[in-house]
């Protein structure tokens, strides 16, 4: 197999320094922003049209070697296969997350809340299109068959919650 090599197009800002939600949550309402390296600018033109977007980045603070079975910390110690979670600790560590544009000033793409660590490599941002990105029967896996799914549904969604 190739080795391949892709650019960083630009950094995320987030509050987060050493922790983060497992999946973005919409409703925070701290400062989150795409910081777009001067080369790429132009790249945001009509960006502002569209409600959501995918910000896809390079997961670079990773310390473990990837595995091909992986236990999400909220999934009682169940295996899954790596390509079967979001794990972050994978062959290529690249992040993806659907996010809210806020709004666009300048280079800065202004977002709802993102789950990554402030400083993260930004490679690549493309929009979310409805009836393109959206599946009406779309399902939730293995998650699905969990005695305690709906609980699951929140840490999946990195819903803050107290039990
Ligand atoms: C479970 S991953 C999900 C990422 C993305 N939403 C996805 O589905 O591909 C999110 C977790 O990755 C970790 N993380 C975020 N940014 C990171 C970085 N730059 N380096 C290493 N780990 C990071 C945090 O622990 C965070 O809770």
């Amino acid at each position: 197999m190739e080795n391949l090599v892709f650019h960083q197009i630009g950094v995320i800002k987030t509050p987060y320094t050493s922790s983060a939600p497992y999946q973005p949550v919409e409703n925070d309402d701290q400062e989150f922003y795409l910081d777009v390296d001067d080369r790429y600018v132009q790249g945001l033109k009509d960006l502002d049209s569209f409600n959501y977007i995918y910000v896809i980045y390079y997961i670079d603070r990773l310390k473990d070697i990837p595995q091909m079975l992986v236990a999400p910390p909220w999934a009682y110690g169940r295996d899954v296969g790596v390509f079967a979670s979001r794990s972050p600790g994978r062959p290529n560590p690249i992040g993806l997350s659907v996010v809210r544009i806020r709004k666009i000033f300048g280079n800065r793409v202004y977002t709802s809340g993102l789950d990554v660590f402030d400083g993260t490599p930004l490679l690549d941002i493309k929009p979310y299109i409805k009836d393109l990105d959206s599946k009406i029967d779309a399902n939730h896996g293995w998650i699905e068959a969990s005695d305690d799914a709906e609980h699951l549904a929140l840490h999946i969604q990195g819903i803050p919650h107290d039990y």
